[in-house]
């Protein structure tokens, strides 16, 4: 099988390359990423050069390069990661969220209908269905839970995931769409909560929690969501929306502490800042369907993952120094530039 990644040097897109090279060795890969300020191919140094793994350059809403793509290549399946995905970079520019999340998907979506795809995944989030109320503790996103997005990120998010189900019943495209909690792990670009925190303790300077700290997401190590995207292209049924999460609820304030201890620096660090604009308060997701039909659980305790996930950023401090140097922006030119 061929299967087409887009986003792939992103950070769930580059743990699943390597998930699926690892667990699939037999299939050919393509991935396919704009290497935007989010996207390195650092970050695909175990795979980059694997005989059944081909890296592309594109942007998946130019559509006349995905239908050429498409026509070369014919993939089975495609996965798509590609996407903007920090909330607070929507907030201060929201097009480039409508441009890529919701044309992009379209774009791959026309492309595999003329080319008779067999399986178009949309990697969506959790983020979709809004937020819940910290003081109802019993609520859980469901898959049936009403779509409610609060940012401009999330609601382009939710626009794709609306043109995908609309895909698959006016056009029968056969379809899947995962909406996964929060992830942490190897390869998160150090923007987001849990490595700005790391890199920033590391180096002694402030850690800036937003509001009181209260906000509550639901973390999921960054392998068991790749292990749900595999068990759902491969076995799910066409047409579903499996959620994607490991019951592990932590607010920021216990994160970051949490993060401060396995690094033996002191809470004094700990800065509250002004909060973001429409800051979602709960995220929880009730994963019952895809452990009830695939069997999927995760196998990583928040402990363990966060142990893991501080150990990495310590022993790859050339990766994250580079982004934080401005560096990784140069290794595209470096490693294509001749070829
Ligand atoms: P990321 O920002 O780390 O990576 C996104 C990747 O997409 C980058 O490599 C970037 O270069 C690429 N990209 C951006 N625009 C592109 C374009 N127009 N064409 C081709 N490539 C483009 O994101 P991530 O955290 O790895 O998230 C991947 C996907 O998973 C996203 O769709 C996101 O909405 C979803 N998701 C993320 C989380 C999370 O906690 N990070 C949770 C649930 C779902
Ligand atoms: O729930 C899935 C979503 O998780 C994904 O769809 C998004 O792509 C991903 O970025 C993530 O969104 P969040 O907004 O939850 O993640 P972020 O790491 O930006 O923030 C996590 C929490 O920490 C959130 O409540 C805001 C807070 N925060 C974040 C940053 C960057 C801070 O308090 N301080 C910060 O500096």
């Amino acid at each position: 099988m061929k299967i087409l990644i887009t986003g792939g040097a992103g950070f769930i897109g580059a743990n699943f390359c390597e998930y699926e090279l690892k667990h699939h060795p037999e299939d050919t890969y393509l991935c396919l990423d704009a290497l935007t300020y989010a996207g390195n191919l650092a970050s695909l140094e175990h795979v980059l050069h694997q005989p059944n793994f081909t890296f592309i350059r594109g942007d998946i809403a130019d559509r006349d390069f995905v239908n050429a793509l498409f026509e070369r290549e014919k993939p089975d399946i495609v996965v798509n990661f590609a996407a903007e995905s920090h909330v607070d970079r929507s907030v201060t520019d929201p097009e480039v969220f409508l441009r890529t999340n919701i044309m992009g998907t379209q774009a791959l979506m026309d492309a595999c209908r003329k080319h008779g795809v067999g399986r178009f995944h949309q990697v969506s989030t959790d983020e979709v269905y809004g937020d819940l109320p910290l003081d109802r503790p019993d609520l859980f996103f469901t898959e049936e839970t009403p779509l409610h997005a609060s940012s401009p990120y999330s609601a382009s998010k939710a626009s794709a995931d609306l043109l995908v189900q609309a895909y698959a019943r006016t056009f029968k495209l056969p379809v899947s769409i995962t909406r996964c909690s929060n992830n942490y792990g190897p390869y998160h670009f150090p923007e987001k909560l849990i490595p700005l925190m790391i890199t920033r303790a590391l180096a002694d300077q402030g850690l800036p929690v937003y509001g009181k700290g209260e906000n509550v997401r639901d973390w999921l190590y960054v392998e068991d969501h790749c292990s749900a995207i595999d068990l759902v292209i491969r076995k799910g049924r066409a047409g579903e929306v499996y959620n994607v999460g490991g019951h592990n609820e932590r607010r920021n304030i216990d994160v970051v502490k949490a993060i401060l201890r396995e690094l033996g620096k002191p809470e004094t660090l700990i800065t509250y800042v002004t909060d973001r604009p429409g800051h979602d308060m709960r995220y929880a997701i009730d994963p019952s369907k895809i452990h009830r039909e695939l069997g999927w659980l995760p196998t990583t305790t928040f402990d363990e993952g966060i142990r893991r996930t501080v150990q990495w950023y310590l022993d790859n401090r050339g990766w994250w120094e580079a982004i934080l140097a401005g560096e990784y922006q140069n290794y595209y030119a470096a490693m294509y530039g001749q070829r």
